[in-house]
């Protein structure tokens, strides 16, 4: 990865850079690690913001990464601490850019590998299947526990998951610690752009 230029923030859907290139979403609770994992594929320490208050994303920053691809990083959902009215305009302004993007090549649901299936991530997985929006899923911060411990609540997920859809899914672990997970996100998404979908 060459260059990477912030584009800019959006609040709202008119707000969006224009739709011209392949673009990548990151979603998940708040809190999970997305501003670390898109630091971690970028090489940026500082480009997305990484919150000591969970929560602290609350628009959607674009990305533009070698003149070639968009990355998003996606406002964290389920963090209580915001009013319910403002949580509800937040959701829809999240989904309507999920469903109406045009180049939206995937969207990467990022869970964390230390704990057994939320409801919140699951329903979030729901409503992603429903809308037949393409996913991958990535299991952060598997340096904070034991490898047994992170397999087996990958594991449950999936079961989980089988539940609700067939087909396995595409899914990544990742440490914005120790770096894993970055090679394999990168390759899975230049393939996805070469194939163009
Ligand atoms: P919001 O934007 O608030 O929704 O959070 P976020 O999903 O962007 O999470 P962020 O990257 O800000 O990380 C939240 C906290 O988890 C920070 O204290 C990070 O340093 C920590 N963290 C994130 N990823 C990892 C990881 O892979 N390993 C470890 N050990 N800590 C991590
Ligand atoms: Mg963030």
């Amino acid at each position: 990865m060459q260059k990477v230029t912030f584009l800019r923030s959006a609040e709202k859907l008119a707000d969006c850079p224009e739709a011209r290139q392949p673009e990548f979403a990151f979603i998940g609770r708040s809190n999970v690690g997305k501003s670390s994992l898109i630091n971690l594929l970028t090489n940026r320490k500082g480009l997305a913001r990484v919150s000591k208050t969970p929560g602290r994303t609350r628009e959607l920053n674009f990305f533009s990464i070698d003149d070639q691809w968009i990355l998003v990083d996606l406002p964290g959902y389920g963090y209580a601490k915001v009013s319910r009215k403002q949580q509800e305009r937040f959701n829809k302004f999240v989904s309507d850019y999920l469903l109406q993007r045009s180049s939206l090549f995937g969207v990467f649901l990022l869970v964390d590998s230390r704990h057994p299936p939320q409801k919140i991530d699951l329903e979030f997985l729901g409503w992603l299947i429903e809308s037949e929006l393409p996913f991958a899923l990535v299991f952060t911060k598997t340096d904070k526990s034991k490898a047994k411990v992170v397999q087996r609540n990958q594991a449950q997920f999936l079961e989980e998951l089988a539940k609700i859809s067939e087909g396995t899914p595409v899914t990544f672990l990742s440490s914005a610690m120790t770096g894993e997970g970055k090679a394999k996100i990168l390759a899975f998404i230049r393939k996805a752009i070469e194939r163009g979908s």
